[in-house]
């Protein structure tokens, strides 16, 4: 290997303009000290392949070809899609969205979701999950693909991001988070203005999602390589054109501190996971591409966090060839890092050897690490090849699907339901859409609700469903048995156009169809709601005026009106919740494959409900303070305050807050305890690792409470540990810093136990860049959510 002087890489450097002389290095493994840890043994294995290479094999590497020595071949890599099952195939899962995954606060189901997924994707043959999909936050409510993501709460995303990194390394394949960072919005995120014209068939249809750089005519194995021939579907394909720098992409504007405590943080829980490979976003950062952006991907990715692995681009995220060399990218299109461009960079002295070895080692080093290179994997085939890689994933996604879902109101004992005589369900959202469950669906325009079962995200996120149970087929196949008589009008702005002779009449079983007449004389009436948006648009409503008339009017003449929501982000429901004959709301994301049998296994009780609203619903949506931007400069002004951060600032009380979800039964809470360390340093001490300091995660101290069901039946409880700090941390009024599930028996007792590391409790530091732990007094609250708090105590932290 050509080994380039460390001062000669230094001046280089110093042309994309990155900070002080000192940090010259950052981003270039090895040479900017970051530890390696159990990352060493790939990085050996990976140092020593790429000094067999010479500069045009490395440029193939980095550029998605497959190279050949004289005595190996390294094939390349296979990125796809997504979270919630490998995209396009014949025979996979359709697992629940990473917004639904958030609602079970609950590791384990997270773990074996990503496991499972991960786990289908190896043996598709596929080597790069794009995912887990951290991002978009959900900074505005409004953002079409929050969906994707698991949420505003930088903890509980940060968890669940961190946790499913490690599944998908255990499942052995390569976690590739996105997208990094700050693109929360779809409006103008290309330079065409609106949301870049994506929007894929669900399965059927062409899938020219977003996530992808281009070369339309690379090998199938390459990201945005077209599918084998003879297949009906197509993995990512997409055009290599380059962006308009002068306006659109828009430019998420935030500040430091912010970009930190709110966005940085789930990267940290990622990074440390073992997270193999990143997604730059195809949106600006303080005006510069994130795919060019040094300070964000040299300084802030690849040395504050220590991320090994390399950095890919979204779809148009490479504008030039200098700019996401140098900015940080170690994967890009060969089109834009062709042969002669990038050979004439090297020769004038603009990209350094060091770094081009870099990257090439970045687009390795995963392969080694997840042990890729044992030879194990079964060979991509047809995306229609029968390689059932199913398992019993089914239950699975059944059991997450009920997991996830929060009972948000629960009065008269509407739920769970007891052999009802007549029960009546309302609702497109209640039964099959026409063209099925991959009925092709282009996001851009679609929307704001499906007329049909949404049970899968779109554009990226979109299942790949092997079929769908929706609730009314599983409503079917549980009440039948039970001598239940059912009645349903399945569409949201159904008026009968027929005569009006028949009227509403309880003793009537052939009643004209009409809402009032159906809810008539029902023991129950379930209305099924959704909210659809996704890659590509923005949504355009936080409620729909036909469901809620829909609702009103069935309430209006049913005494029981039990509503069942499925929504890609906050749904507001004061158009009808306080109505005297709304008796509950089941809320929750997008369930995947199984979604009717989960949601009808809650509502008979058969699974005692523990989902959590991972977000806040606000009564009005004026009371939300993110909107979308429709400028070119985004500026983050709420800085860290993003959902409950904001209601708690303001004092706005939300129609449900974060973390809320009822039960069939009841828990009391007692014996709050903290144990925390005597002396805490200021800072961390530790050296710099792969997830930043390595005492950074260091356990400080454990806070304990006892649970007790107290209800008549068996069930889950999810304690909340929320924190506030001292004055100089500047911190929003409380956080989310630990959640535990417990099972308890009926009257049962158990003891949680939330454990605290030294990031928990730290602020970032602006002047000093650095996590800072602050001292004085620290107040601890435990409870159901993040307004309903049961224990409260303090703790002193002293350096
Ligand atoms: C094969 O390549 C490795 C480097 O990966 C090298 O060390 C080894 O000598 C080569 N073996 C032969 C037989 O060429
Ligand atoms: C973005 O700009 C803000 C304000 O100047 C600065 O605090 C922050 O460090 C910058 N971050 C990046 C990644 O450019
Ligand atoms: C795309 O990739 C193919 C195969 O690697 C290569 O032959 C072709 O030159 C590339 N096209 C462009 C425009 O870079
Ligand atoms: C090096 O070459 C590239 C590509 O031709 C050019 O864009 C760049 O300005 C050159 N830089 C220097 C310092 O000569
Ligand atoms: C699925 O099968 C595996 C192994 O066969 C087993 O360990 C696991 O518990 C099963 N999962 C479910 C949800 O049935
Ligand atoms: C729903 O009913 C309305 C009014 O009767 C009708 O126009 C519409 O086509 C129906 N929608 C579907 C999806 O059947
Ligand atoms: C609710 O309506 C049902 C069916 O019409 C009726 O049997 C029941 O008495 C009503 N309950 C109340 C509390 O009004
Ligand atoms: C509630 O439902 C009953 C029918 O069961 C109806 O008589 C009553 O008017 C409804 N209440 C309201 C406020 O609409
Ligand atoms: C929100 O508040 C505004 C102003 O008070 C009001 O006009 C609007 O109807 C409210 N929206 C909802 C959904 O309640
Ligand atoms: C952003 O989108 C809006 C609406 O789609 C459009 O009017 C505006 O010109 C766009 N702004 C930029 C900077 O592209
Ligand atoms: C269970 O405990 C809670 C909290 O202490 C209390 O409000 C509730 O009344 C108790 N329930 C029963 C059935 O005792």
């Amino acid at each position: 290997m050509k080994v380039l002087s460390l001062a000669l890489a230094a001046a280089l450097l110093g042309i994309t303009g990155t900070a002080s002389a000192s940090s010259s290095n950052q981003g270039i493994l090895k040479a900017n000290g970051v530890s390696l840890a159990d990352w060493q043994t790939a990085y050996d294995k990976a140092s020593s392949f790429i000094s067999t290479l010479s500069t045009s094999q490395k440029l193939s590497l980095i550029t998605g070809s497959s190279i050949s020595t004289s005595n190996t071949t390294f094939s390349a890599l296979t990125f796809l899609d997504g979270d919630m099952g490998p995209q396009n195939d014949f025979y996979v899962s359709a697992f629940s969205l990473s917004s639904s995954l958030a609602m079970t606060f609950d590791r384990a189901a997270i773990y074996a979701q990503a496991r499972a997924v991960g786990e289908e994707f190896y043996g598709k043959g596929v080597q790069v999950v794009a995912g887990p999909t951290s991002q978009p936050l959900g900074r505005t409510p409004w953002g079409g693909r929050n969906v994707e993501g698991f949420g505003p709460d930088p903890y509980l995303n940060g968890v669940a991001t961190g946790v499913s990194t490690r599944a998908y390394v255990d499942a052995g394949v390569i976690p590739g988070a996105k997208h990094f960072l700050l693109n929360e919005q779809e409006t103008n995120r290309t330079s065409s203005g609106g949301g870049g014209g994506m929007g894929g068939g669900m399965g059927g249809g062409p899938s020219m999602g977003g996530d992808f750089p281009g070369n339309s005519t690379a090998s199938a194995s390459s990201p945005g390589g077209s599918a084998p021939s003879g297949s009906p579907f197509r993995r990512r394909a997409a055009s290599s054109s380059t962006s308009d720098s002068e306006s659109a992409p828009y430019s998420s504007n935030a500040d430091d501190k912010t970009i930190h405590e709110t966005y940085l943080w789930p990267f940290y829980d990622a990074v440390k996971n073992g997270l193999g490979a990143v997604m730059c976003a195809m949106t600006k950062v303080n005006g510069t591409m994130s795919c060019e952006n040094a300070d964000l991907l040299m300084k802030n990715l690849k040395t504050e966090l220590g991320f090994p692995g390399m950095v890919w681009p979204d779809m148009n995220g490479q504008s030039t060839a200098q700019g996401s060399a140098l900015g940080g990218e170690d994967y890009g299109s060969s089109s834009i890092w062709s042969t002669e461009t990038m050979q004439a960079l090297l020769s004038n002295g603009t990209l350094s050897q060091a770094r081009l070895d870099d990257m090439a080692i970045r687009n390795v080093i995963a392969y080694y690490y997840v042990g890729l290179d044992d030879g194990e994997q079964p060979e991509a085939q047809a995306t229609n090849a029968y390689v059932d890689v199913r398992a019993n994933h089914s239950r699975l996604i059944r059991t997450n699907g009920a997991k996830s879902l929060a009972l948000l109101k629960n009065t008269n004992n509407a739920l769970p339901l007891s052999k009802p005589r007549v029960m009546s369900i309302f609702g497109a959202h209640a039964g099959p859409a026409l063209g099925g469950p991959n009925q092709a669906m282009n996001v851009q325009g679609s929307g704001p609700t499906y007329q049909g079962h949404l049970a899968s995200g779109t554009g990226s996120g979109q299942a790949s469903l092997p079929y769908v149970i929706d609730p009314h087929l599983a409503l079917v196949m549980r009440a039948a048995p039970e001598g239940t008589m059912l009645r349903w009008i399945m569409n949201d702005t159904y008026s009968s156009s027929g005569s009006t002779l028949i009227s509403s009449d309880a003793t009537s079983t052939s009643a004209q169809v009409t809402y009032a007449n159906y809810a008539t004389g029902s023991d129950v009436c379930l209305v099924f709601l959704n909210a659809l948006s996704g890659e590509g648009a923005d949504r355009t409503e936080l409620y729909n005026e036909d469901q809620d008339a829909m609702v009103n009017t069935v309430a209006d003449n049913c005494n029981n009106t039990v509503v069942v929501i499925n929504a890609v982000g906050p749904r507001l429901v004061d158009q009808w919740i306080e109505h005297e004959n709304v008796t509950a709301l089941l809320y929750g994301s997008v369930l995947g494959q199984e979604s009717g049998n989960s949601i009808v296994d809650v509502l008979y009780g058969d699974v005692n409900p523990s989902g959590r609203l991972a977000y806040t619903i606000a009564k009005n949506e004026s009371d939300y303070n993110v909107e979308l931007c429709y400028t070119a400069q985004c500026d983050f002004t709420e800085g860290v305050y993003l959902d409950y951060r904001h209601f708690d600032a303001e004092d706005i009380t939300p129609r449900y807050p974060f973390g809320h979800g009822l039960s069939y039964t009841t828990f009391a809470y007692s014996s709050l305890r903290t144990k925390i360390d005597a002396s805490i340093a200021r800072t961390p001490q530790g050296t710099p690792s792969v997830g930043g300091p390595s005492d950074l995660w260091d356990t400080i101290g454990t806070i304990s409470a006892r649970i007790t069901n107290n209800g008549t039946r068996a069930g889950a409880e999810v304690p909340q540990l929320y924190i506030s700090f001292p004055e100089e941390a500047e911190q929003p009024l409380r956080q989310l810093r630990g959640f535990e599930r417990v099972n308890l028996d009926k009257g049962e007792e158990g003891t949680v136990r939330f454990e605290l590391n030294r990031r928990d409790i730290s602020y970032w530091s602006v002047e000093e860049q650095e996590w800072v732990v602050a001292e004085g007094k620290y107040k601890v609250f435990v409870g159901a959510s993040s307004r309903d708090f049961r224990l409260r105590r303090e703790f002193i932290v002293k350096h």
